[in-house]
C-alpha cells in the first residue's frame, strides 16, 4: 500500500515511524514533513489543508489510504471531501467527518453530545452576546475558579481559568466581544473540576473500538507545572493513578457511551478519539474531546503499541476493526520535548541541531525541525522529542534526560521534571 499522511509535527514522525515498519507499506509520503519524517518516508511539499493539491497528488501516486495527522483538515472537512468525490471516495481517510470533528471543533458541541448521551463532564451552559445578562448571572451561581472556553478553535488558548468573579466577568465580555475572533463569538461557561489529567486515545471503526495505552502530558513550560502553557513538554505512558478500576470506569462510562452516541447521532467517525480525562476523586469526567491523537501524547503511546499499525488502521477502512489484535507493550515510554528559547512565545528559528548522531538508546521523533543542505535546523517552537522505554518510568526517564543532553542547538530548553506527579 501507498499511505499518505498529513501533518508535520512530533505526532507524525511517531505515526509515520510505526506506519512505515508496516508489512504491508510499500510507499509512506508525509505532506508537509519535517526532518524527521524525511528518514522514514518522503515529504512531499503541500500543506496539511490543501485539499485540492492533495487530490492530485494521491491520483497520481496511487495513494491507498491518507492518515491526518492535526484537527485542522479534519475540521474543515478532508473525509467528506474524499468521500463526496468520485475519483476519491474508495480512498479511506482515517479520521472523522467533518460533523464529528466538531467534537473538537466546537465545544457546545462536545458538551451537548455530552449531555445528550450520559458522558459525565463538567456541568455548563453556552453563551452568545446578546445572552450576556443570562451569563453573568450563572457565573454567579457558581463558586470560584471560573472556567470560560471559547467554542472554536483558538489554536490552543481558547480556555481561561479566573479566580475572581469581576474579573470573570470582564473576560468573558471580551471573549464574546471578539477576543479569540469567531472561536468566541459563542463561550461555554462550565464548573471547575478539580483533579490531576490524562489521555485516552480510542480508535474506532464506528461500531467497534480499540482503546490504546492510557498517557499523561504536561502542558506547562516550567518545572512543577508553572508558567505559561505550551503544546506539551513531555509525556509518560502507562500513567499510575489510571490502573484497572478507574480504566474500566472509563471504558464503560465513557468509551463506549461515545462510540455509540456517535452511532445514534449518525456521525460517520472512522478514526482516533482523543478523551482528554480527569480523576475527581477516583471518577474520570471528559475535560474535552479531540479527534486525533495528543502530541506530545503519541511519542509515548505509539511506541507502546506491538502490532502492525496499518492493519488495525486498515480494520478501521473496512469495518473489521473488532477482528484485529491489539497487542500492547508492557514497558513504560517516555518522551521528554527539547524546545527553543523564548518558546511559548518568542523565539528564533533556523538554529543548527548536532549531536542527534551520539543518541542511543532512544527513539528521536522531530518536531519543528527542517532538512537544510546536510543540516538539521530548528522550524518551530518544539523541536524534537526524545522517546525512552523503560521496565520502570524513571529508568525510561533517565534514558530520554541522558540522549536529551547529548542533542544541542542555540536556546536548547526542557523540562528536567517530567512525570514528577506520578507514582
Ligand atoms: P481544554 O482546551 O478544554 O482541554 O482546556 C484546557 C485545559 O484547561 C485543560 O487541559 C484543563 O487543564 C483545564 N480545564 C478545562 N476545563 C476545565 C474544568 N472544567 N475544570 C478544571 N480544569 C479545566
Ligand atoms: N497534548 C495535548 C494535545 O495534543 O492537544
Amino acid at each position: 500500500m501507498n499511505i499518505l499522511l498529513l501533518g508535520n509535527g512530533g505526532r507524525e514522525n511517531a505515526l509515520g515511524w510505526k506506519i512505515a515498519q508496516s508489512k504491508s507499506v510499500k510507499k509512506l509520503y508525509i505532506a508537509p514533513g519535517n526532518a524527521g519524517t524525511d528518514l522514514i518516508g518522503e515529504n512531499v511539499n503541500i500543506s496539511a489543508v490543501d485539499f485540492i493539491a492533495i487530490k492530485e497528488f494521491v491520483l497520481k501516486n496511487d495513494v491507498d489510504m491518507v492518515v491526518v495527522g492535526p484537527e485542522e483538515p479534519l475540521v474543515r472537512g478532508i473525509y467528506d471531501f474524499f468521500r463526496d468525490d468520485e475519483k476519491l471516495k474508495s480512498i479511506p481517510v482515517i479520521g472523522p467527518s467533518k460533523e464529528g470533528a466538531r467534537l473538537e471543533g466546537s465545544k457546545d458541541f462536545a458538551k451537548r453530545f455530552m449531555q445528550r448521551h450520559n458522558i459525565p463532564t463538567a456541568r455548563y451552559q453556552s453563551f452568545t452576546l446578546d445572552e450576556l445578562n443570562d451569563a453573568y448571572k450563572f457565573l454567579e451561581q457558581l463558586n470560584a475558579p471560573y472556567v470560560l472556553k471559547a467554542d472554536g478553535l483558538a489554536a490552543g488558548k481558547g480556555v481561561l481559568i479566573i479566580h475572581d468573579i469581576e474579573e470573570a466577568k470582564k473576560e468573558l465580555k471580551g471573549m464574546l466581544d471578539g477576543m479569540f475572533g469567531e472561536a468566541s463569538r459563542t463561550v461555554v461557561i462550565e464548573e471547575f473540576l478539580s483533579g490531576i489529567e490524562c489521555s485516552v486515545f480510542v480508535l474506532t471503526d464506528g461500531n467497534s473500538y480499540k482503546i490504546l495505552p492510557v498517557a499523561k502530558d504536561y502542558k506547562r513550560i516550567g518545572e512543577g507545572d508553572t508558567g505559561l502553557n505550551t503544546g506539551g513538554m513531555g509525556a509518560v505512558s502507562p500513567v499510575s493513578f489510571a490502573d484497572g478500576v478507574f480504566m474500566d470506569k472509563v471504558e464503560k462510562r465513557i468509551v463506549i457511551p461515545t462510540v455509540e452516541g456517535l452511532k445514534k447521532d449518525n456521525i460517520d467517525y472512522k478514526g482516533f478519539i482523543f478523551l482528554g480525562l480527569i480523576n475527581v476523586g477516583g471518577e474520570p469526567m471528559v475535560i474535552e474531546y479531540n479527534v486525533r491523537m495528543g502530541d506530545p501524547e503519541t511519542e509515548v503511546v505509539i511506541p507502546r503499541i506491538k502490532s502492525d499499525l496499518v492493519d488495525l488502521l486498515n480494520g478501521v477502512a473496512k469495518g473489521t476493526l473488532a477482528t484485529i489484535n491489539l497487542e500492547i507493550d508492557s514497558r513504560y515510554c517516555t518522551t521528554v520535548m527539547l524546545v527553543s528559547g523564548g518558546y511559548p512565545g518568542n523565539y528564533q528559528k533556523g538554529k543548527t541541531i548536532t549531536g542527534l548522531d551520539n543518541v542511543n538508546g532512544s527513539l528521536l521523533f522531530h518536531a519543528g525541525t527542517k532538512t537544510d543542505g546536510n543540516s538539521v535546523t530548528t522550524n518551530g517552537g518544539r523541536v524534537i522529542a526524545v522517546s525512552s522505554y523503560g521496565e520502570t518510568k524513571s529508568e525510561a526517564l533517565h534514558l530520554s534526560y541522558k540522549n536529551a543532553s547529548v542533542i544541542e542547538f542555540d536556546g536548547k530548553y526542557y523540562r528536567k521534571d517530567i512525570g514528577f506527579d506520578l507514582n
